[in-house]
């Protein structure tokens, strides 16, 4: 079992390819307001998740959510692939911000699992190709996260370790 201890105000990045689990985990260990899904703004902006035109306003959206809970003190998850230097490096300045400690919960799945999972979906449309990119981006980020500026880095690699691990919140 891995266990994480976040503290009760924090930002935690889920950072994996698309498949990789990220909106499961997130359903199963936060509670409904406390997640910021990009797919879910996407949708809110859009009308369709998968709007890749609308990823800059979905984001805007995001962003301008996460400021007005973290205003008020309340434990912020973001679930984006976040698998871009780019995108993290937001990340941890909106924790900056708000002097909040950035946390990354990585979901390293084998490749094999993300296409397998890839093909048995109906509500992603971009090609297996889109999934090998984030997953390289993602091994080339692995050793770069403490140095980013996340302080607590856990990294998950199997649908097992997804599935063991245990969250407690610390004052
Ligand atoms: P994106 O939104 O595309 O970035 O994916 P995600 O990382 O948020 O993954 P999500 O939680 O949406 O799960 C992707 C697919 O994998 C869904 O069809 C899930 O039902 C499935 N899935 C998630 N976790 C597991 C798991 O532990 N086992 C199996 N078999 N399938 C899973």
């Amino acid at each position: 079992m891995t266990s994480i201890s976040l503290p009760e105000l924090c930002l935690v990045a889920l950072i994996g390819a698309s498949g990789s689990g990220k909106t499961t985990f997130a359903r199963e260990q936060f509670a409904p307001g406390e997640v910021l899904s990009s797919d879910a703004f996407r949708m809110l902006v859009s009308g369709d998740e998968n709007a890749q035109d609308a990823t800059h306003d979905a984001f805007e959206a995001l962003y301008f959510v996460a400021r007005q809970r973290l205003r008020r003190g309340l434990l912020t998850v973001i679930d984006a692939t976040s698998v871009q230097a780019d995108a993290r490096r937001h990340i941890v300045a909106l924790a900056r911000e708000f002097d909040v400690l950035p946390v990354a919960v990585v979901l390293d799945l084998p490749e094999d699992v993300l296409m397998a999972r890839y093909r048995a979906r109906t509500d992603r449309h971009f090609g297996p190709q889109v999934i090998s990119g984030q997953v390289g981006q993602l091994r080339k980020s692995l050793g770069k996260l403490q140095a980013e500026g996340f302080r607590h880095v856990t990294v998950l690699r199997s649908a097992e370790d997804v599935r063991a691990v245990s969250i407690t919140r610390t004052r």
